[in-house]
């Protein structure tokens, strides 16, 4: 039977770090409110364009496998911030890695973006239509935030993780998963005039989008979502939670996991959490905790990785994956992104600027 590994994996961080501390300087905040609520302490924020931030990852994903840019037959991006809506925004990736052999394609469900793109890719190389496949989250809500809302602008980061996935005869991989959407709430966690329906020169535009945020009752569908998930996966693959070795969750509020982590009996160190340093990245939370669990070396050859993840849509999701025989990367890539200038605050300076003045009219 042909099955499909996962052979690289990459993460590129942005390096300006936005502090809780950075927070209350702009907004009525405070660390001990976000950091009891949420866990997160800091999250980065870009100075580069997101496709740079994907292309990188990419390319240290490349470099994992031992593989050239041209080998690659498809680029999958999750993401909801491409650099452009025409042309998509993997093309932009595509042009930076030089993969001109690769059909390319954005994906948006949002947080739960890159487990999506995963089963897609799993199927398509399972299938044998494709042989090497790159999965890349990256995400930047920041973009969407208007910053006056605290209750939301304390929550997200920017950053990029990939994968190539590429064909196995043992079984390795992603074994099975379970996504779905409830699009009748899609509207409790919505940027509501971000596409088409946005009004085109109406005197209101003016760079700042209507943000809706439930935040508890998207909590609640998060634990219902990802629960639900989680045990069908369990259920098609006749295992049990003691089966899991590594719990990899959506990184979108520490108390979350938490719950989930209850649910499923895991103790809390067979969860991958790093909320702390990175705040709810969005659809690159689950390929940068998995490619941080592997620095860490808290994966081993064979076991069984339980991924979830949540998001707007709602979209919600949950994989198994065995890992497979390599837990080191078969090479390194060099590369950088260009060196920041800025600090984190002076970076979201045009943002809170621009929020703060739609606020007033
Ligand atoms: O990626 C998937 C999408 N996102 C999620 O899954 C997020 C799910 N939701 C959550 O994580 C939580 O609901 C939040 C972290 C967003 C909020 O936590 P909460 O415990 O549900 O707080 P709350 O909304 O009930 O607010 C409690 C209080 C309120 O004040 P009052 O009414 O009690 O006086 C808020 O005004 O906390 C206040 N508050 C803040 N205070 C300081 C809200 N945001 C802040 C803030 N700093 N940033």
């Amino acid at each position: 039977m042909r099955f499909a590994n996962i052979t690289g994996w990459g993460k590129c961080l942005p390096p300006a770090v936005l502090t809780n501390a950075d927070l209350t300087t702009i907004m009525d905040t405070s660390d001990e409110w976000i950091t009891s609520r949420t866990g997160i302490r800091e999250r980065r924020i870009t100075h580069v364009k997101y496709s740079e931030l994907a292309a990188l990852a990419g390319k240290r994903a490349l470099a994992a496998a031992g593989l050239k840019a041209e080998d690659l037959d498809m680029i999958i991006l999750a993401t909801a911030v491409p650099d452009n809506m025409i042309p998509n925004g993997a093309s932009a990736v595509q042009d930076q890695l030089g993969a001109k052999n690769a059909a390319v394609f954005d994906l948006n469900a949002a947080c739960t973006g890159f487990v999506y793109g995963l089963s897609l890719a799993t199927a398509m190389v399972r299938s044998g239509s494709v042989e090497r496949v790159m999965v890349i989250g990256v995400d930047g809500i920041p973009f969407y935030l208007d910053w006056t809302m605290r209750e939301v602008s304390v929550l997200f980061g920017d950053a990029a993780g990939a994968v190539i996935v590429e064909p196995s005869d043992t079984a390795s991989g992603l074994l099975a998963d379970k996504l779905g959407c409830d699009g009748d709430a899609r509207d409790i966690l919505m940027a509501s005039d971000s596409g088409s329906v946005r009004e085109r020169f109406a005197d209101t535009v003016d760079g700042l989008y209507a943000i809706n945020f439930e935040g508890q009752e998207i909590f609640k569908r998060a634990v219902r979502g990802m629960g639900f998930a989680m045990n069908t996966v369990l259920e098609k693959l006749e295992m049990k939670p003691e089966d899991i070795d590594l719990v990899i969750p959506h990184q979108a509020n520490i108390r979350i996991i938490e719950t989930l982590a209850k649910r499923l009996n895991a103790p809390m160190d067979k969860v991958m959490v790093n909320i702390e340093k990175y705040g709810n990245t969005s659809a690159a939370t689950v390929p940068v905790a998995l490619c941080e669990a592997l620095e860490q070396g808290r994966i081993k050859p064979g076991d069984n990785l339980m991924a979830a993840a949540f998001g707007a849509g709602l979209t919600w999701g949950a994989c198994l994956v065995k890992w497979g025989d390599r837990i080191t990367p078969l090479g390194e890539c060099d590369d950088e992104l260009p060196a920041c200038d800025k600090t984190a605050l002076e970076l979201l300076q045009p943002w809170v600027d621009g929020s703060r003045k739609a606020n007033e009219v």
